[in-house]
């Protein structure tokens, strides 16, 4: 015989199936999220506000700073709002260390994703993007709006495609790269931990760790440095 449960207890199951917490809502980019998730049918329980706001925050039900969170707010699934690879690893840290442990993905429907994709958990891949054959993604990697990545390309933790690049195929990209908005990898091209693609930039050659890359063909612009993480919040 089934036990019987409370409404509460129902509705509160529900809810914990269906909501998400967004944690670190003052960038922008969680518009984004708000938007993947709307089309997802996928209710926000609350917001979490770790630094003052640089955007509206419209469509957060509930904005809590971390001081308020509750134990039942812990156990709902966190999406990281952050799409830098530093902001995005630095607010992995900050949930953790407020006891988040469900970090989990989000797929836009309007994404096409092959079915032998290798995925991580705390994924983001937003709208229109479009992931090839035998992907591998590792933990918190984010694909921006209709980036495409080829087949056998592997991302590694942290990495993060801007909006509309283009990686060719069997690409390699090392943790906490970033590469730019609409840049170009021609295929088998190997980026370095910690490097940027500059917007543009198209690359044929392998990109070391730690640098900047810019230009067509892509050239060095800055040396060893493996910090330079810039994209609009
Ligand atoms: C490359 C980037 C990170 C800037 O890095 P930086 O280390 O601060 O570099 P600077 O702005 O000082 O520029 C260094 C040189 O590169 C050039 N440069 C910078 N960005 C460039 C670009 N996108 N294309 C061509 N040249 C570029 C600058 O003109 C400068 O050239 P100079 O040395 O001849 O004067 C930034 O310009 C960029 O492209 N960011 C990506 C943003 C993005 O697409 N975000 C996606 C959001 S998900």
């Amino acid at each position: 015989m089934k036990s019987k449960q409370s409404k509460a207890t129902v509705v509160a199951a529900a809810t914990r199936i269906e909501s998400r917490v967004l944690f670190g809502i003052e960038t922008s980019f969680t518009a984004d999220y708000l938007d993947t998730l709307a089309r997802l049918g996928i209710a926000v329980a609350a917001g979490i506000l770790t630094s003052p706001p640089r955007w509206s925050l419209r469509g957060i039900p509930v904005v809590l700073h971390p001081e308020e969170i509750s134990p039942l707010l812990l156990e709902l699934p966190v999406l990281l709002c952050g799409i830098p690879p530093k902001l995005r690893e630095a607010e992995h840290r900050h949930a953790s260390s407020l006891g988040f442990k469900r970090f989990i993905s989000l797929v836009d429907p309007t994404a096409i994703v092959s079915h032998g994709i290798h995925a991580g958990k705390g994924l983001y891949i937003n709208a229109n993007s479009t992931l090839g054959a035998e992907v591998e993604l590792d933990d918190f990697v984010t694909v921006n709006r209709a980036a495409s990545v080829g087949h056998h390309t592997v991302l590694e933790e942290f990495s993060t495609v801007g909006p509309g690049a283009n990686l060719a195929s069997q690409c390699k990209i090392g943790k906490r790269v970033m590469i730019g908005a609409g840049a170009v990898l021609a295929p088998n091209v190997k980026v370095g931990e910690g490097a940027t693609v500059a917007a543009g930039a198209v690359v044929f050659r392998e990109v070391e760790a730690g640098v900047t890359v810019v230009g067509n063909p892509a050239r060095v612009a800055r040396p060893g440095k493996d910090d330079a993480v810039t994209a609009s919040p």
